[in-house]
């Protein structure tokens, strides 16, 4: 018998994001947009008059904790439906645990697509949200030839096959290809700078997570390129690395993302005032906090509805869900699971912020398959 029939107990769910390790730099965000969506939901009277008790659980960045976590989640504290992972490799860690159990895992965090789970709601990026127009926008303003540079798991190798197919299919080239550890430092990115000097790309496209970002731009900076000539373009490097690096090592480089702080619109204006309020004016937010929070709210939304934490339930209320998020209106899309979101590119500034530089005309279907090329009209 799940809690929910006991009238006034709280809705507990479960939280796995990382406040320790290689990537806690971005999951301490997405913790933090968790608890902020939790804590306005709970202050506005919680989901059918009961408070939402979040389970809080710190990984440490190692992706089997995940799936151990999530386990002891099911299993010990009888919790059904957790957010939670940036990885992909912690994602995959959860999943057979929630597909076992019949949990539901939201997964608030861009990612190489080509996968599908009934008990996983995808609110982050998908390849054809983020990949596609930024590869377009790249090949126009930069050049063709593209110099590879990822950490060493499935996310970087995956995002990068769909980067090289995207940019056959553009006419461009990769020129190099490397991988480093997810523990890399600033010794490890010596040597790429050599060979980035020798093949003279046009574009460095970065898949490199957690704390190895910084080096790779600290190293970047170091070899004294110009970012105006050859950018580093990344999917994953977000307000939050950009703070970390310094803002004059980040500046000029690319970014795909469906959010950024600078977004205007009061959406965003009031979700800022809330965050910072609690946070402080000099935390950032960034496209994984953002769907990290609004994900929370489409819960309550879908809960409200079911009146019940049972996936069965649960899952086809949240479906075709929509909401007003701090990037605009997103779509919980029914055929996949995953998030129709909005397309944008920024060029990073000397205040650690992004200048829009590219958005999509409307919200983009998330397309996991990558099924349809088609790209949206090139908008600013
Ligand atoms: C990622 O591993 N999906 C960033």
């Amino acid at each position: 018998m799940l809690h929910e029939t006991r009238t006034g107990a709280p809705w507990r769910v479960g939280v796995i994001f990382s406040s320790t390790g290689i990537t806690a730099v971005i999951e301490e965000t997405q913790l933090r947009g968790t608890l902020t969506a939790i804590d306005e939901i709970n202050e506005a009277g919680g989901v059918c008059g009961r408070p939402i008790e979040p389970v809080i659980y710190d990984p440490g960045s190692e992706p089997a904790a995940y799936g151990r976590l999530a386990k002891r989640l099911m299993v010990e504290d009888g919790v059904t439906t957790m957010f939670g992972c940036y990885t992909s490799s912690s994602r995959k860690a959860v999943i057979p645990v929630v597909e076992r159990l019949n949990g539901l895992l939201w997964y608030p965090t861009l990612y190489e697509g080509f996968e599908f789970s009934s008990n996983v709601i995808y609110t982050g990026a998908a390849p054809n949200q983020n990949s596609l127009e930024l590869c377009a926008y790249l090949i126009e303003r930069y050049g063709s030839r593209f110099y590879f540079i990822g950490s060493n798991y499935v996310y970087p190798r995956e995002s990068n096959r769909i980067m090289r197919e995207l940019l056959r299919h553009n006419g461009g080239e990769v020129v190099g290809e490397r991988y480093v550890s997810l523990r890399a430092d600033r010794a490890d990115f010596l040597p790429i700078m050599k060979e980035v000097r020798e093949l003279q790309p046009d574009v460095i496209f970065s898949t490199v997570v957690g704390d190895g970002t910084a080096h790779l731009y600290q190293g970047y900076h170091d070899a004294g390129f110009d970012p105006k000539v050859m950018p580093i373009a990344s999917l994953t490097t977000t307000e939050a690395e950009i703070q970390s690096m310094g803002a004059d090592v980040g500046e000029g480089h690319v970014t795909a993302a469906p959010y950024f702080e600078s977004l205007s619109g009061d959406g965003n204006a009031s979700f800022l005032r809330r965050y910072k309020r609690r946070y402080g004016a000099d935390s950032p937010t960034n496209m994984c906090l953002e769907a990290a929070y609004f994900q929370v709210h489409i819960f309550a939304r879908a809960l409200e509805e079911s009146n019940s934490l049972d996936t069965e339930i649960l899952r086809p209320a949240v479906l075709s869900a929509e909401y007003e998020a701090p990037q605009g209106r997103v779509a919980v899309n029914p055929r996949y699971g995953h998030t129709d979101l909005w397309t944008r590119i920024g060029r990073a500034n000397r205040q650690g912020q992004f200048d829009l530089v590219y958005q999509s005309p409307s919200i983009v279907q998330a397309d996991p398959y990558l099924i349809g090329y088609g790209r949206t009209v090139a908008g600013l």
